[in-house]
């Protein structure tokens, strides 16, 4: 019986080895890398080597009293006019997140202090993720038994490590 169990639990640690490599991971995206959300950074270049996938995450971390995170549509974002928002991702504490749940272009703009002129205008194309590779012959019963860990590893792991990240930011933050 113990025997029993403990090849069960081999079964298990596997599978959960395994997964990461079968599934499509989604990705969080921190806007402009280590320069962050900042006028006289050209987001087209951070933006064209890149691919955004459905599901992933985009992150902005900025200076909250003077920028914030407005979606437009494109003839706003090429103008740089905020004055008709799709959506206002800015929740207050210079630390936004956008999901990226639907396969379009978001155009995305600071709508405040001059941060769209200075450069502050981000437009992503959503596209449908690739098929993942191969994976190893899985009966579909186990498969339907483990797509939980699927939910944890696709949305609330990248939720803790976003408020993880966000708060050594800020702590990191308060003493430059
Ligand atoms: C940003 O780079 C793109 C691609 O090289 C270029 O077309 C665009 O004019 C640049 N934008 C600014 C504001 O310099
Ligand atoms: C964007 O919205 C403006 C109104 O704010 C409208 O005049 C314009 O046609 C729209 N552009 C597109 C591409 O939908
Ligand atoms: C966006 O929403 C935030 C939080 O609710 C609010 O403080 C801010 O004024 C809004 N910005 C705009 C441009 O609507
Ligand atoms: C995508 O997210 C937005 C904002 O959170 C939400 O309003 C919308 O219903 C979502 N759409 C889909 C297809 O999940």
């Amino acid at each position: 019986m113990a025997r029993l169990a403990l090849i069960a639990a081999a079964v298990v640690l596997a599978f959960l080895a395994a997964a990461p490599v079968t599934e499509v991971a989604a990705k969080r995206w921190i806007v402009g890398d280590n320069k962050f959300w900042n006028p006289n950074i050209n987001y087209t270049i951070w933006a064209q080597d890149k691919h955004f996938y459905l599901d992933d995450w985009l992150y902005f971390v900025y200076e909250r009293n003077q920028y914030n995170v407005i979606e437009v549509n494109e003839t706003n974002y090429i103008s740089c006019n905020a004055d008709n928002p799709i959506a206002n991702w800015s929740r207050g504490s210079g630390r936004d997140v956008v999901h990226l749940n639907v396969t379009r272009h978001y155009y995305l703009i600071s709508g405040s202090g001059g941060g769209c002129y200075g450069g502050m205008k981000l437009d992503v194309l959503v596209e449908k993720p690739p098929p993942p590779p191969i994976a190893a012959p899985i009966k579909n019963s186990a498969r339907r038994a483990f797509s939980n860990f699927g939910f944890a590893h696709r949305f609330v792991i990248p939720v803790a490590v976003f408020t993880v990240i966000g708060t050594m930011w800020d702590a990191v933050l308060r003493f430059c």
